[in-house]
Formats: structure tokens, C-alpha cells, sequence
């Protein structure tokens, strides 16, 4: 790849590696810069953390939960089976905690996942998962042992595997001729509109366009005939794909190929500007946690997220401006956030009337979270699409 690096977000570590106290001094940390590949349009880190650093048996990443993932795999699910055989043959990559699977009759959906303690737990929910890392290998291992798939699927997924590649024609490879491979991942238009950099961690080495995929999926024997914008992780992009000799694409291809376009993603000076709306994100955030300290006021983080890794990290926000997190995922309570260690509890133990603000490190979830909490007497802070109180 030919990369130009355009925006430098610092020294960070793994985004959701929550630690205990005694991992302190063990802590991994690299550098994240972002740069744009003039082949492809592709943006992409300048270099990449190794998968097995983010991706172990220690994972605490849970998709099920929030209720509006819940919902929007099961409304997927339903809505795509008209498009499938009959008897038809699924497989996930990337199944998480399995809140897709479970929408699927387990005789017949097969999972990847590289995360052991949640391989583990699909498997004993009945879907057959292989625990590794997606690739040519797992794929030739699944066709010989089940053959190809009528649905490949992938949430939150395919933009973290650096090898896009090896990745594309491994799914290639196993798909039925009348087969589809519907993946959905955070948006580069919807990022940069939005502001939301804080998409950008460890384990999103790229961001994608339509543009970009479009060129990386071709060149491996694949066509998009489709694209849905959803609005799940703050705007992304459901890409349908089929084998390059069986595709037939709508309207909604071109029409986001023409967005991005006038947009001008495929642009260095775009994402230039960007770096710059980042780094004004930045200095406005500090002032305000700084002038909510200033003035004596409790602040929290609502949501121990991935993307607040980078936030905190970058901005350099530490337990002297955010008190605590509150978060649901029990594999993430009693722990410390990464980086700058700000403690983790439940929103039992931590969201009550004494805090004045809360800042909603899970923006994207923020109707969720509203409606959930509309009797909290204090106000949000959120930094997209620019740093205000709610
Ligand atoms: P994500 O933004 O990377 O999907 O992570 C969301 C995190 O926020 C996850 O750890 C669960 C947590 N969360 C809450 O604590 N309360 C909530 O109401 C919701 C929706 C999420």
C-alpha cells in the first residue's frame, strides 16, 4: 500500500483491554496514526496492532449488550431469509457473543470467531464455531467440512482484519454461485459528518468507503449489488455483495459511489480538514471537563467503550476530570479503563442523583440510553457532532 499519513492520534493502548490494577505496569501502547492509501482510497492505520493482542480469550466486548443491536440483527435476519434458499447454509464471521446467531436455526449457521471465551459460548449454544482468526486457511477448512455457504456475514468485523485481501477471497472462495456476503461496518462519510474520530482504535484498522471497497472487493472476484445506510455505531454501511459473474447491482450502488464522490472522500485534503475538526474536538472537550471541575461539579463517562479509549487517550482525560464509568458489561466492572485507568462500576453502584454530568462514551447508543435514563436530573455531554452539553 502506498499510505499518507493525515492525522496522529498518539500514544494508545488496547482499546478494549480493561484492566486490573496489577496489569498496570504491563500495559501494551502504540501509536495510532491514520493514513489514506492512494491505490484504493482506502483509509487505514500506518501500522497495525497484532490481532492476537485485541482479539484473545480475555475479550470483553459484548454485542448483546444493547437492546438496539439485539433488535437490529433479529429485523436483519427476518427481513434477509426471503433472498436465501430454502434450505439454506449460514455462516458468521466475527459471532461475538452470538446476539446474531441466535436469530438463525443452529443445524445450519456456523460461526468464526477468534475470541475463545465467547467461541466457547456459542458453541454451547448449539452453532458449531471455529475458534481462529478468518482467512484462506479457516475457509478451505469449512468447505471441506460443511461446503459453501448461501449467506457469509459480518458485523463489526471486516474492518478490523488488516488483510483485506486474503480476508475477501477466503469469503470468495465459499460462497454459494447464488450465494451473498452482507457485511456492516462504521461509515467514512458518516465519521468525517459526524466528527466521530473516536472510531478509529486498535481494532478498526480501516474505516471504509464505498469507494474504496468497491475496488479492494472487485480485484478479489466480488461485486457489491447493494448498499443500506443504517445508523447503528453512529452511521454505517450494510454492503451486499455477490461473485463478480452472478452480480447484478441497484441503484443504491451508484447513488452512494456519487455521495461519496461529491463529497470528495477519495480526497487527501478531505481527510486533512477532518484531522483539524479532530484536533479543535480535542481543546473544546478539555475546556469543558475543565470548567466542570473548575466549578466543583461530580462528572462520569456513561459506557466503557472502545471509542472512549481513544477519546480519553488522546485527549488526555484521566480520573481528575471523569470521577469513574458506569457500564453494564460485567466482564468490564472492578476494572480499569485503558490507558488512563479511570475505575469501572455498574450504573447501579454509579448513576444516581449526585452526578451532575455524564459523558456518553456511548454516543452511539445515546437514544437508547436517554430513554432508559430520562429520569437522571443531571445533563450528557457528548462530543459529536461537536463537543456540547445535551
Ligand atoms: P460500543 O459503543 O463499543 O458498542 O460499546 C457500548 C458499551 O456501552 C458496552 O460496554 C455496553 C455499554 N452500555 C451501557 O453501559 N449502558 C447502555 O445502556 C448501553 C446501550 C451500553
Amino acid at each position: 500500500m502506498d499510505k499518507t499519513k493525515f492525522l496522529d492520534l498518539g500514544r494508545q493502548p488496547i482499546a478494549n483491554g480493561f484492566l486490573t490494577e496489577d496489569q498496570f505496569e504491563n500495559e501494551f501502547f502504540y501509536d495510532l496514526s491514520v493514513g489514506f492509501d492512494r491505490e484504493t482510497a482506502l483509509v487505514t492505520h500506518m501500522e497495525y496492532v497484532k490481532p492476537s493482542l485485541m482479539f484473545n480469550d480475555e475479550y470483553s466486548y459484548r454485542g448483546s449488550m444493547s437492546n438496539t443491536m439485539k433488535l437490529h440483527f433479529a429485523t436483519f435476519s427476518k427481513y434477509v431469509k426471503q433472498f436465501l434458499p430454502k434450505k439454506h447454509k449460514v455462516l458468521e464471521i466475527g459471532s461475538n457473543d452470538g446476539v446474531f446467531l441466535v436469530n438463525w436455526n443452529s443445524d445450519r449457521c456456523f460461526a468464526v470467531e477468534p475470541c475463545g471465551n465467547f467461541a466457547k459460548e456459542t458453541n454451547q449454544l448449539g452453532y458449531k464455531t471455529y475458534c481462529g482468526f478468518w482467512g484462506g486457511d479457516l475457509s478451505q477448512q469449512i468447505l471441506s467440512d460443511v461446503g459453501t455457504m448461501d449467506l457469509v456475514f459480518a458485523a463489526n468485523c471486516m474492518c478490523h482484519i488488516p488483510d483485506l485481501d486474503n480476508t475477501f477471497s477466503a469469503v470468495e472462495k465459499i460462497l454459494s454461485d447464488d450465494g451473498f456476503f452482507i457485511f456492516e461496518d462504521p461509515s467514512l462519510i458518516e465519521m468525517i459528518n459526524v466528527n466521530s474520530y473516536d472510531q478509529i482504535y486498535d481494532e478498526h484498522p480501516h474505516i471504509f468507503s464505498v469507494t474504496a471497497l468497491n475496488t479492494i472487493l472487485q480485484r478479489n472476484g466480488l461485486s457489491i449489488v447493494r448498499v443500506d445506510n443504517t445508523s447503528v455505531h453512529g452511521g454505517s454501511n450494510r454492503i451486499w455483495v455477490k461473485k463478480s459473474h452472478f452480480a447484478k447491482a441497484d441503484d443504491s450502488v451508484a447513488r452512494n459511489l456519487e455521495i461519496e464522490k461529491i463529497f470528495r472522500i477519495g480526497e487527501e485534503d478531505t481527510l486533512h480538514r477532518f484531522a483539524e475538526r479532530v484536533r479543535q474536538s480535542r481543546k473544546d472537550l478539555g475546556d469543558l471537563l475543565c470548567r466542570c471541575k473548575e466549578l466543583g461539579k461530580r462528572v462520569i463517562s456513561y459506557g466503557a467503550t472502545s471509542k472512549s479509549t481513544t477519546i480519553f487517550n488522546y485527549c488526555k482525560i484521566g480520573k481528575d476530570l471523569i470521577e469513574y464509568i458506569t457500564d453494564t458489561t460485567p466482564e468490564k466492572q472492578g476494572k480499569y479503563s485503558p490507558g488512563v485507568h479511570i475505575p469501572i462500576i455498574s450504573p447501579e453502584d454509579g448513576f444516581n442523583p449526585s452526578v451532575d454530568f455524564a459523558f456518553l462514551g456511548a454516543w452511539n447508543f445515546s437514544r437508547e440510553i436517554k430513554e432508559k435514563e430520562k429520569d437522571f436530573k443531571g445533563k450528557f455531554i457528548t462530543h459529536v457532532p461537536i463537543v456540547r452539553v445535551l
